[in-house]
């Protein structure tokens, strides 16, 4: 049986699509710095511990895919703090760049013939037309979006060369935790809304600041699409049994197709948990569209992929289950 290979596997939407994979019975190695990602999030597969970015990584990643027959990579490694791709670009070129290159080089000397990539909604920039169709033209306005942009584009130019087969997955809000409590969203610093909203509620955190409140919308606020990690995952492995199938290159938006407000997130969490959150309104954040919303009948047309976690309140009562049970987040570090 062939083996694959998850890079970022230990961190968010890694840990649960590896947590998916495992429970399918497939083969799993994992590479990953750590820098955010936790050993804890991947006990029961093999972790190595590498960056992308460091040239000696080369040679870890050659042995590595020419120890085992490898089937596909699930490239999650990268960096995605928007705010600060802008104060350091260098860091995001460097690791979203030049560390998936690295990674393609590899997979190019040891045949490894298909990639799944973790791309972004924000290769969109700010939305000319909502929902978001995947044919939509892609101009990113900041760093973060633009090194996903330019990795697509390597991708494309990889499959003409070297017949590297790839999927381009442009998430929109990944949310919620692991149903079982074991994993969850632990970053550090957190800068997501319903993390950030929980810990408000809870008095685990800071009180919660709204980004801006004139938006060109119902209440003011921001509207996103948050997708429960558990249905990106879901979507990686048939992605996966569909490049393995032989088909084509293809770039999918996986979101539910529904919008929520800051507000509706707000009023969600304190529902929920019978708290109020402290609140204050700020400014709108520098970068930051009005709506952002998925057209998702393509995936859910040609892969039959559905999110089974379709009411923001049972993402959000995932999140909060892994607060309870992990209110210091992993704690190895
Ligand atoms: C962003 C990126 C997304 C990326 C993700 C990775 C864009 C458009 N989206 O998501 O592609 O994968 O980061 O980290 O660049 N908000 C507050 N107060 C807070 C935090 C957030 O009001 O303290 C608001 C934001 O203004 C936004 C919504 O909540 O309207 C969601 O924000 P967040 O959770 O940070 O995710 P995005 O910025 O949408």
């Amino acid at each position: 049986m062939a083996a694959v290979l998850v890079t970022g596997g230990a961190g968010y939407v890694g840990s649960h699509t590896v947590r998916e994979l495992l429970d399918r019975g497939e083969k799993v190695f994992v590479i990953d710095d750590l820098s955010e990602g936790h050993a804890a999030a991947v006990s029961g597969t093999t972790l190595i511990e590498a960056d992308l970015s460091q040239e000696s990584t080369s040679s870890v990643l050659d042995d590595l895919l020419s120890s085992e027959k490898f089937d596909a990579v699930l490239h999650f490694g990268a960096k995605a703090y928007v705010g600060e791709s802008v104060s350091d670009p260098e860091k995001y070129y460097r690791n979203n760049v030049g560390g998936g290159l690295r990674l393609l080089s590899s997979m190019v000397r040891h045949n490894v013939p298909a990639l799944i990539f973790s791309s972004t909604c924000a290769t969109y920039g700010r939305p000319q037309s909502t929902p978001i169709e995947e044919s939509h033209v892609q101009q990113p306005i900041n760093p973060y979006g633009r090194t996903k942009l330019i990795f697509e584009w390597l991708l494309a130019d990889f499959e003409h060369a070297h017949k590297i087969r790839y999927a381009n997955l442009r998430y929109f809000n990944a949310a919620g935790a692991h149903e079982s409590g074991e994993l969850g969203e632990d970053h550090r610093p957190e800068t997501h809304l319903i993390p950030l909203a929980c810990d408000a509620a809870l008095g685990s955190g800071a009180d919660l600041l709204i980004f801006g409140s004139d938006y060109e919308t119902a209440d003011g606020t921001g509207i996103r699409d948050y997708v429960h990690v558990q249905d990106l995952a879901n979507a990686h492995v048939k992605v996966l049994g569909q490049l393995r199938s032989g088909s084509n290159s293809v770039s999918y938006n996986i979101g539910t197709g529904t919008g929520h407000s800051v507000l509706q997130v707000v009023d969600a969490v304190e529902k929920i948990t019978g708290r109020s959150v402290p609140r204050e309104f700020t400014p709108r954040r520098q970068g930051d569209p009005a709506r952002l919303v998925a057209a998702s009948s393509k995936i859910r047309s040609e892969l039959d992929w559905a999110p089974k976690f379709d009411k923001l309140q049972r993402i959000i009562e995932t999140a909060l289950t892994f607060k309870e049970r992990h209110p210091d987040g992993f704690t190895e570090k």
